[in-house]
């Protein structure tokens, strides 16, 4: 099950003192830290009468529920309950359900099902390498995860959604790549003309050669790598947690290199990329509306449409309680950009 894997629920700098709530599967999640700091995740609801613990506090490390102020550890285990003796406490049958929770690269990440099949969450690459920036966005669409992460990695979508930002028409044909991994399935594109947009005229010089591969890594991230031969490279990562059946909360760590003006390229880079990001949640949420309208997603799916089939294989399967079978697979389409 898609449970069963990690899915990042907030920003660590997000959770200080305060419980947080959060929403995964449609599950409602409190967030705290305990005395040392370490993040955990229970179940939003006070084991005594169902208020929010959210709406409480953090007391040395316990969450307080509001109403009556039962106290309950990282465990999810009633410790306190105010209005009974100290000499007479006995909270031992009182408990709520804890999520297995991990802090990695300044995410809080969280297994609903309590089983992670993961050790430990998948990296976000270059993140704190020398020589390397990175900033960070969270992106609420009104989407599916597989809608999310089938935009994120297709191309043709961007001469008309992104038009004159990002690509611009070329009417040129070149070589799409697609490659099944271990753990999902990559696309290349071969000879795709460099100089499309002033984004590009911006991210890299003149004459350099670009490598550009658009990755899906099962069952929730997708990642876009331009790397420009004269050393420049952007990474773009996003991870797709659902918070519900319509909406998906999208963590997207932007990680790139640019010889010695870094910080400075930032300030384009980074209100472009939320600008473009906006350009995709109102396509998204126009094709969902559309699609309840339509009461169904009707699709049609052609070779150029890169990685959906991959996509979708791989959620549907461990939906299914399986994993895909791994087969080499290499395939190579005309793409028209
Ligand atoms: S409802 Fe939480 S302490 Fe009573
Ligand atoms: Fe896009």
């Amino acid at each position: 099950m898609l449970e069963d894997y990690w899915h990042i629920v907030c920003a660590s700098n997000k959770l200080r003192t305060k419980p947080m709530a959060v929403t995964l599967f449609a599950k409602h999640v409190v967030l705290g830290r305990d005395e040392e700091g370490k993040a955990f995740a229970l179940e939003d609801r006070c084991a005594h009468r169902n208020m929010p613990l959210s709406c409480g506090k953090i007391a040395k490390g316990q969450i307080q529920c509001p109403y009556h102020g039962w106290q309950h550890d990282a465990t999810g285990q009633v410790s306190l309950i105010p209005s009974i003796p100290s000499s007479k406490q006995n909270t031992g049958r009182f408990k709520i359900n804890a999520y297995p929770c991990y802090e990695q690269q300044g995410y809080i990440w969280v297994c609903l099902s309590g089983r992670p099949i993961q050790q430990s969450p998948p990296e976000f690459p270059y993140m704190g390498t020398q020589g390397w920036h990175t900033f960070r966005m969270k992106t609420r669409f009104k989407a599916t995860p597989e809608n999310c992460l089938e935009n994120f990695l297709d191309v043709p979508h961007a001469t008309f959604v992104h038009k004159r930002w990002f690509r611009s028409p070329h009417a040129k044909t070149i070589q799409a790549k697609v490659t099944t991994l271990e753990d999902g399935a990559m696309g290349e594109y071969l000879q795709e003309p460099r100089k499309k947009s002033w984004v590009f005229g911006l991210l890299s010089s003149h004459k350099s050669q670009l490598t550009h591969t658009d990755r899906f890594i099962a069952p929730s991230m997708s990642r876009v790598d331009y790397q420009f031969s004269d050393q420049r490279h952007y990474i773009i990562s996003s991870f797709c947690s659902p918070v519900n059946e319509q909406e998906t909360e999208v963590f997207t760590v932007i990680s790139y290199r640019y010889a010695y003006l870094g910080w400075l390229i930032r300030l384009v880079f980074e209100p472009l990329s939320r600008l473009i990001i906006k350009q995709d949640v109102k396509t998204l949420n126009q094709q969902q509306a559309n699609t309840a309208r339509f009461g169904e997603e009707k699709f049609a799916q052609i070779p150029q449409d890169l990685l959906r089939p991959h996509i979708v294989r791989w959620r549907r399967a461990i939906q299914a309680g399986q994993t895909p079978e791994y087969k080499p697979q290499n395939k190579q389409v005309d793409l028209s950009v």
